[in-house]
């Protein structure tokens, strides 16, 4: 049966010249790149065994890592991959629900399949593999961390971003209430919500924003970046860091909360 740590031990909680993940388990969702494969790096160099899990993983090759093929939008393709990922590790200690997708429009644009398709990815997704590995880790009584990427956009709205905005407000909700249901078995969820993050997904973000505003490519994110407070986009890595601290044993008085991590972009 799980129990909490002291109060006042402060063993495991991973200072400097101590490995903060060493012997964890742990796996990545969309971690065959950007903000996902920060992540997983970050988590090995810090002693953990990754698995990242994409929709394809072919040709994926990266020290120490995993990977397998998941595809988080079907229930069917959350329990298989789940699954394998089980086999890979033996066990999870840690999950990150990273995979998510963007789209942007303007309302009156808003068509169905996107709205199924972010909604099944970033909020689905995210809910069921959640519930997969709270099941995992309640069977094997050793609490867990799991840390679902969130957004800022889901702070507040945006003109074009109804839809994701949505999914990711849906996430820090999500978070809540599973970081509430959850703590008493000792697995504790939280969230991090990126600001704008050097990544493909941005790419996409700069090349849609080209169509719908009549931008050249690379515009956009010129204009993001002078309005972001630190003075440019985040890298994978920032977050990164983030994710470390939240699947540490640092972090287990830490429930149900979204953490920024966006260069002073949204002040709470
Ligand atoms: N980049 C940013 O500025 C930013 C800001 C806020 C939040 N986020 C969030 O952080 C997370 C990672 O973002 P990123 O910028 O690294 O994105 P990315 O597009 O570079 O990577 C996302 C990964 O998720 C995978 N993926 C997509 N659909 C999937 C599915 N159905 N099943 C499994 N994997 C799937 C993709 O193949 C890709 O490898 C996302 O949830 C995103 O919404 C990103």
């Amino acid at each position: 049966m799980w129990s909490p740590r002291p109060l006042g031990s402060m063993a495991g909680t991973g200072w400097p010249d101590m490995q903060r993940l060493a012997g964890k388990r742990a796996l990545v969702t969309g971690g065959i790149r950007g903000i996902g494969l920060a992540t997983a790096r970050a988590f090995r160099d810090e002693g953990a065994h990754v698995v990242v899990a994409d929709l394809r993983v072919d040709g994926f090759a990266e020290a120490g890592l995993q990977a397998l093929a998941m595809d988080v939008a079907t229930q069917a393709g959350i329990e298989a991959g789940f699954a394998a990922a089980l086999g890979q590790l033996g066990g999870i200690d840690i999950l990150v629900n990273n995979a998510g997708v963007y789209d942007l429009a303007p309302i009156v644009e808003v068509t169905r399949a996107s709205y199924d398709k972010l909604f099944a990815v970033n909020v689905a997704g995210t809910l069921f593999t959640l519930q997969a590995a709270a099941k995992t880790m309640i069977a094997q009584g050793t609490g867990g961390k799991i840390i679902n990427l969130a957004s800022q956009a889901g702070r507040r709205g945006e003109p074009l971003g109804a839809v994701y905005c949505a999914t990711k407000a849906a996430v820090i909700s999500l978070t809540q209430s599973a970081g509430l249901n959850l703590i008493s078995h000792g697995i504790n969820v939280n969230a991090i919500a990126p600001g704008v993050i050097e990544s493909d997904m941005w790419d996409h973000v700069d090349a849609l924003f080209a169509r719908t505003e009549g931008l050249a490519i690379g515009e956009k994110k010129r204009q993001v970046a002078a309005g972001v407070p630190f003075g440019r986009f985040g890298r994978a890595e920032e977050v990164a860091h983030m994710a470390v601290f939240l699947a540490s044993d640092a972090a287990q008085y830490v429930v149900g909360q979204t953490y920024g991590v966006d260069g002073g972009n949204w002040m709470a």
